[in-house]
């Protein structure tokens, strides 16, 4: 497996990239703005290709990379389901996978210090975001944090792992690294409590400060969407209300860019073929499945994802290689779903 622990002095933030084999894909969990140029230059250099970026909250203390790596790579953006993010290409929940190629992460919600917190995790190691830190835990006073929740977080999932798996995560201020369960249940002070009323009473009297980027990072953070009025001014989209006249007639062919967990939990239009979004770009290039498609049919090739995001970069992606007849449904089945259109399961 290719690691690598990246830091941002300015926040005390880690972002962790992770790839199985060179030339292989790779994702990064909490990216921070001010270095994504140092993280492509990374990627580069390892040769590998970014396909997901990650964040395991919605961040107070920095602005995120997801939408500039999203903007450079056209990777995935992913956050948990909770995230009041405006629009991420990919929400996770409890008991998902977090999967590239040659990795699967096992996905669990661990709230506490925010609403939207997930940890993610491998056989040898977990990413904790802000939930447990080396020798601390994440604050719980702001953006509906709750100690309660925490406590049962940490307690009830995280220090149920193995003592020897490796804690990875998102902060610290001491220049500390990596730790393990076993050391922070013998030595992190907030963990030597009695009881989660005990915690609360600690977590409830820390007094912090607010994070000086706060007022800045919080509402950048819930505006990471791709701006999908764009393609849309450009005549590449179509309203839900619109697809429901169109979708199921012949001169349309309806394709699923999702992964098929989310197929599988979120129902699927009827009659859409299945193309997940990493296999886009060889089906659009010349000689491709859906190139041909578009070409020896005269088909409208109509994509859809989850919330539009991928789906409108496949649109782009299609024009950019001569497909003129390509559209995307605005605002992915979330909005075919709330327009009432079918879906089977
Ligand atoms: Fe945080």
């Amino acid at each position: 497996m290719i690691f690598r622990q990246l830091f941002d002095s300015v926040s005390g933030t880690y972002s962790y990239l992770l790839a199985s084999r060179r030339g292989g894909e790779a994702l990064i969990i909490d990216p921070v703005l001010e270095k994504v140029e140092r993280y492509l230059q990374l990627v580069n250099e390892l040769d590998l290709k970014l396909v997901k970026a990650v964040d395991t909250h919605l961040h107070a203390d920095h602005i995120t990379g997801l939408g500039a790596l999203r903007d450079r790579t056209h990777c995935v953006t992913v956050m948990g389901e909770q995230t009041k993010a405006d629009v991420v290409s990919m929400r996770l929940a409890d008991g998902d996978k977090l999967a590239i190629e040659g990795l699967a992460l096992d996905v669990i919600y661990t709230p506490g210090h925010t609403d939207d917190s997930y940890s993610f995790i491998l056989p040898d190691r977990v990413f904790t975001g802000d939930t447990l830190l080396i020798r601390g835990t994440g604050r719980t006073d702001f953006q509906n944090g709750d100690p309660r929740q925490q406590y049962e977080s940490i307690f009830g999932r995280l220090l149920k792992l193995p003592d020897e798996t490796l804690i990875f995560p998102a902060h610290d201020y001491k220049g500390e690294t990596v730790s393990t369960i076993a050391e922070e249940k013998a030595f992190n002070p907030r963990l030597q409590v009695k009881s989660v009323d005990e915690y609360v009473e600690i977590m409830n009297n820390l007094k912090l400060a607010n994070p000086k980027m706060m007022d800045v990072a919080v509402p950048a953070n819930m505006k990471v969407g791709l701006h999908q009025d764009e393609i849309a001014g450009r005549g590449w989209s179509v309203t839900a209300d619109e697809a429901l006249a169109i979708v199921g007639r012949p001169d349309v062919a309806l394709i699923d860019l999702r992964e098929s967990a989310e197929r599988e939990r979120h129902g699927v239009i009827p009659g859409a073929i299945h193309l997940p979004y990493p296999r886009l770009q060889e089906n659009i290039a010349a000689g491709g499945m859906l190139n041909e498609l578009a070409r020896s049919t005269s088909k409208q090739l109509l994509f859809y994802c989850a919330f539009g995001e991928r789906s409108a970069m496949a649109v782009q992606a299609a024009q950019d290689v001569g497909i003129a007849n390509a559209r995307h449904i605005q605002g992915g089945i979330d909005a075919w779903r709330k327009a009432g259109g079918p879906l089977l399961r």
